[in-house]
């Protein structure tokens, strides 16, 4: 096996493809030392991260592994920060299904597209305003709004709240690349924490037609969601409910105007956007990797053995440019049929907010395309940085001149 590898160089993060490509062809599992995890196993190759989305050996809790502990259990891990994992990405059947279940009726595509009208004058209101400017940061002034304003429209978080948990998330997303920066983000989790607790109390009080109320509901009946897990439920939608799709836009965006050949065919061409959307997931990977799997068992996999308990990650970002599956998979076609990639992960932990996160890319891209023409960068492109989150691949700014 190769040796440890560090896959958070600046220029690894700059552009991880290269690295990626070595992987898959040398070392189909290599050892990462991830910063919360430790020594971790990564899958580089499409078809043993496809097989594992569904291989029973591999648990997404890892209380679920026989005489383990969790690693959140440790003495030094403040135990607030252990409200913010009893998530239903955290957890294997039977609770996996109880927590999708309260929450998969307001995510599924006909519920989705009845929001269309609403995305499109956000998507409106926010390009106006963009307009005025001469030059914009495109994340801050679009891509991010956009997804913030939808998910806390659909969750109940007043306007005036919604900065403040998009920069506390932000920031203890950015801040977990060591132990050190880890313990750093408690008063920061202590924030958010409080946070949820007041959001709870406040549909307590005044109930609406909104998903809080609901789960808030769900709570108060008893058995069918605890408190933490109310607030981790509270903490995984609310993040993810934004902080990918804004690299779905922002790197989708990024990776047009580098291909202008490409955008100029979208433009004459409009029909293409759904192809072009399922392109960009492929070829910008919002998510890079997705949340750790841990082995139940002694696994044995392209000639190596993963030991039991260990912790298994899924390289999306390298499955989604495998050559033995995508024809030439560093272009960006717009047109590419079929297009099997795994941005949004597979088996029963697919992305719930898939059909929700296709729209609004679909919306955003769209329209930005349409009414910008001249659009460019307004800053070279080396100057552009990428944001350190474990697991999502996103830039910390993209300026732009829109005309
Ligand atoms: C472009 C945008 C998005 C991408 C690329 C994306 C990607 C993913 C991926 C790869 C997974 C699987 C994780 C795993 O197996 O460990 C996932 C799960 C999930 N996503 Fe998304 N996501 C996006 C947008 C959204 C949105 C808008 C929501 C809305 C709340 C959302 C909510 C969730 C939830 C709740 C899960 C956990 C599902 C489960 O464990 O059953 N996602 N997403």
């Amino acid at each position: 096996m190769t040796p440890e590898i560090n896959l958070k160089t600046p220029e690894i993060r700059a552009n991880p493809y290269p690295t990626y490509a070595r992987l898959r062809k040398e070392s189909p599992v290599v050892l990462v030392k991830h910063p919360l995890f430790g020594k971790s196993y990564y899958l580089t190759r499409y078809n043993d991260i496809v097989s594992s989305f569904t291989d029973s050996r591999l648990a997404n809790d890892r209380r679920n592994i026989e005489g383990d502990k969790d690693p959140l259990d440790r003495w030094w891990v403040p135990s607030l920060l252990r409200a913010f994992k009893n998530n239903m990405l955290a957890t294997d059947a039977p609770d996996h299904r109880r927590l999708r279940d309260l929450v998969h009726k307001a995510f599924t595509p006909r519920r989705v597209e009845e929001m269309k009208q609403a995305v499109e004058k956000i998507v409106g209101e926010l390009l106006d305003a963009a307009q005025k400017k001469q030059t914009v940061d495109l994340l801050a002034d679009f891509a991010l709004p956009l997804p913030l304003t939808v998910i806390s429209e659909m969750m109940g978080v007043p306007e005036e709240d919604r900065l403040t948990f998009h920069r506390q998330m932000g920031g203890f997303l950015d801040n977990l690349s060591s132990p050190v920066g880890f313990l750093l983000q408690t008063p920061n989790a202590f924030n958010m924490l409080r946070f949820f607790r007041k959001l709870i109390r406040l549909r307590q009080t005044d109930p609406r037609d909104d998903l809080l109320t609901a789960l808030v509901l769900a709570e108060e009946q008893g058995d069918r969601l605890s408190e933490d897990e109310l607030v981790s439920m509270i903490f995984l939608l609310l993040l993810a409910g934004h902080e990918t799709t804004v690299n779905l836009i922002g790197n989708g965006t990024l990776a047009l105007l580098q291909h202008p050949e490409q955008l100029q065919k979208l433009r004459e061409n409009p029909e293409l956007i759904g192809s072009a959307v399922e392109e960009l997931l492929r070829y910008g990977n919002p998510v890079d990797q997705p949340s750790p799997r841990f082995a139940r068992e002694d696994i044995h996999l392209e000639g190596h053995v993963i030991p039991r308990g260990s912790t298994v990650m899924l390289l999306l970002a390298s499955a989604n440019r495998d050559e033995s599956v995508f024809e030439n998979p560093d272009t960006l076609d717009i047109t590419r049929k079929p297009n099997r990639h795994v941005a949004f992960g597979m088996g029963v932990h697919y992305c719930l907010g898939a059909p929700l996160a296709r729209l609004e890319g679909t919306i955003a891209l769209q329209h930005l395309v349409r009414r910008f023409p001249q659009m460019k960068l307004a800053v070279p492109e080396q100057q552009l940085r990428w944001r350190g989150s474990i697991g999502l691949r996103g830039l910390k700014a993209l300026p732009l001149r829109l005309s």
